[in-house]
């Protein structure tokens, strides 16, 4: 994967920011088409364009790699039982770590009324320039929450009217990934007050056939990623210090994973998962 050499910012030589694209996805084509009306020829410009102004203001790899074009909900297996759940006038959505929002809007797009989804990113400025993604800045009604999974109920209201509502369904793809296990459990602990009993937690994240600490993307950090028994026994611990009981269910493919990407290695696999809340 080519780097570009054109640089003001170092991150775009570091192998995680890939030349423009010249094609996307057919689904979310299909969703800025649809959705936003972004007219067919102007797809790929626009996708381009909203990648780099991303880019500039939180160089991911996520975001240089495109992996935001990929509607992770729409793949899960669970995805026609949260539409009907969502139906329900008094449930919540919640997109934790939504970056630009992108699953949010397929729920719109597939009959969700926009007001019981919300978004929560630490940086505003992803969660702005979704609007200028999407098209929506003037039809969508969904609240964008600013605030640090980490900081929980200490940040004040934004975090603890969530904790009072409570959430139905939250959505977290490619977060847990990012932290070590020690920080992964510190941010699930306070998600873990956020969702109802009953409720869902349900996303996809970088896992590895061999669980352990990878290095991460900010030299000299690490991350830990999972297999389905370390993210049970995670989420074990998580229940036993939070009062609450959670039963964990997910498979590991290779859907989306490039052990040639700088970001991945060949024991990477996508671990897509399901956490119940079951007390
Ligand atoms: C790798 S991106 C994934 C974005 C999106 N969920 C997806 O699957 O495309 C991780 C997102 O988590 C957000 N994030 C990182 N640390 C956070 C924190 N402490 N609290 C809330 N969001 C955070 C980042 O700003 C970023 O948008």
């Amino acid at each position: 994967m080519a780097a570009t050499k054109d640089t003001s910012l170092p991150e775009r030589n570091k192998g995680w920011y890939q030349e423009d694209l010249t094609e996307v996805n057919e689904p979310i084509r299909k969703l800025l088409e649809s959705y936003s009306r972004v007219p067919s020829a102007e797809v790929v410009k626009h996708v381009n364009q909203i990648r780099e102004r991303g880019f500039a203001s939180n160089p991911y790899p996520c975001i240089g790699l495109y992996r935001f074009l990929n509607l992770t909900l729409l793949t899960h297996p669970l995805y026609d039982t949260i539409l009907k759940r969502l139906q329900s006038p008094d449930a919540t959505y919640l997109d934790l770590g939504c970056c630009f929002g992108q699953d949010l809007r397929q729920l719109v797009q597939d009959g969700v009324p926009s007001q019981r989804l919300i978004g929560l990113d630490v940086e505003g400025p992803l969660m702005q320039t979704g609007y200028d993604f999407f098209l929506d800045r003037a039809t969508l009604q969904s609240r964008f929450v600013v605030a640090d999974v980490f900081k929980g109920a200490a940040q004040g209201t934004a975090w603890t009217d969530l904790e009072m509502r409570g959430i139905d369904v939250l959505h977290c793809s490619a977060f847990f990934h990012l932290f070590t296990l020690a920080e992964q459990i510190s941010a699930a602990k306070n998600v873990a007050k956020l969702v109802k009993t009953g409720g869902l937690i349900v996303g996809r994240q970088i896992g590895s056939v061999k669980p352990g600490d990878v290095p991460a993307i900010k030299e000299g950090s690490s991350s830990y990623r999972h297999d389905v028994e370390t993210f049970d026994a995670m989420w074990r611990r998580v229940g036993e210090a939070t009062q609450t009981r959670w039963e964990v269910g997910g498979t590991m493919d290779m859907v989306g994973i490039n052990p040639q990407s700088p970001v991945e290695d060949e024991n990477s696999r996508r671990l897509l998962f399901t956490v119940t809340r079951v007390a």
